[in-house]
């Protein structure tokens, strides 16, 4: 039965653009093609926490101008697992119950959670525990949700990451430099990789590829020759150093990576002499308008959840496959995490580009030539 569900809506993990224009879609949706309530839980699992539990109702009036809006207007969190929930005195509480019951005092049919893989299994596991009716909506600026070709949020942060490489060609050329970008991504190198493409970088570094840094400076000293006495590099901020360090900002009981730029900046120069100078764009990436890519996957996710719902078809989570949308299981939605495949076709793309990825790339006929010399010994990878 279709017909006078009250649902709820939640928001959980890293915000991102798009997540209004989400909200908004199943606001409008549940409203104007069903006559439902809708209620916007605040601030993901705590508002479920609080007593009363702190949630809203929504109308369309209410959400329709966050449509372009980055955030969450619901707020979010990606602290404090609710199983292992961190408390004043330092002890840590399973607070699940606590949570279902508030579900239950507001009396919804069902419940939309948008969060990636984290942010879906907890709420999945809290689901099975409770009896709630959840519907899953992937987002996130990383784009590693398993089964989803895309997450709402990557476009947008490949946009901005874009941007400013557009942005630093200039400068970089005007000075001779090495700009070095670093961006967000986490282990998944998809949005160095989509950005460097896009952007035209130099040399793009991704978790999933080893490199060497004499390779970079290599390629960068081929550019000088030719007659480009600057380069632009981006790389994912879980990229390691040579010897395989992870680089974290701080020392926080979190893993904050960060700094992986600057170490670049450093070897770079010290290597090859170059001047370098390092942007970090950080939380840049999650913010501001959506992308009418993003606003688009927002609103095709937001309305199939709602018709999951209107389906009574729980414990699946939309995504987007092959130019639609298509529910899977949660369960198998987030089984797999995607990082980026070092065959696959956008490494192979950046390849035909000539664009370094750190790794030992030569030339047919220097790889023939050393081929020759060192019999059948290949010595390095060959573009395909
Ligand atoms: O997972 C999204 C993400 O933006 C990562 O790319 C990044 O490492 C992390 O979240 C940053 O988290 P926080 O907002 O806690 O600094």
């Amino acid at each position: 039965m279709a017909t006078g569900k009250k649902i709820g809506i939640l928001t959980s993990g890293g915000d991102c653009a798009g997540l209004n224009a989400v909200i908004r879609a199943v606001t409008r949706c549940a409203i104007e093609i069903y006559g439902w309530e809708v209620h916007g839980i605040c601030k993901a699992t705590h508002g479920l926490m609080t007593r009363p539990p702190e949630s809203k109702r929504l109308s369309i009036k209410q959400v329709d101008p966050y449509l372009t809006m980055g955030g969450t207007f619901l707020g979010t969190t990606n602290k404090g697992d609710p199983f292992a929930f961190p408390m004043s005195d330092g002890s840590l509480r399973d607070r699940s119950e606590e949570i279902i019951e508030g579900y239950h005092q507001l009396g919804l049919d069902a419940l939309i959670g948008i969060g990636g893989d984290g942010s879906l299994a907890i709420l999945r596991k809290l689901a099975q525990q409770g009896g709630i009716n959840l519907v899953g909506i992937p987002k996130t600026i990383d784009n590693d949700v398993g089964i989803t070709e895309r997450s709402i949020g990557f476009d947008t942060a490949v946009n901005i990451a874009t941007e400013a490489i557009d942005r630093l060609h200039f400068t970089a050329a005007s000075h001779s430099r090495v700009m070095i970008v670093e961006v967000m991504g986490r282990d998944a190198g998809h949005i160095a990789l989509n950005a460097g493409i896009a952007g035209g970088a130099d040399v793009i570094l991704i978790p999933e590829i080893a490199y060497s840094l004499e390779n970079i400076c290599r390629h960068i000293k081929q550019r000088q020759a030719h007659g480009y006495d600057y380069s632009i590099v981006i790389v994912s901020e879980a990229v390691c150093t040579e010897a395989g360090a992870l680089l974290e900002q701080g020392h926080f009981a979190d893993c904050r990576l960060g700094g992986v730029g600057q170490y670049l900046a450093e070897s770079i120069t010290s290597l090859s002499g170059a001047e370098t100078r390092v942007t970090v764009l950080g939380h840049t990436q999650r913010g501001g308008i959506s992308s009418p890519l993003d606003r688009i996957l927002a609103s095709a996710f937001g309305v199939a959840a709602v018709e999951l719902i209107a389906n009574e078809q729980y414990d699946q989570m939309v995504t987007w496959q092959e130019r639609s949308v298509k529910a899977v299981p949660i369960a198998e939605a987030i089984r797999d995490y995607r990082t980026v495949e070092p065959e696959g076709t956008l490494v192979k793309t950046a390849r035909g580009l000539g664009i370094c990825l750190g790794d030992r790339i030569i030339s047919r006929t220097e790889h023939e030539q050393l081929s020759e010399a060192l019999g059948a010994n290949r010595p390095a990878t060959v573009p395909a």
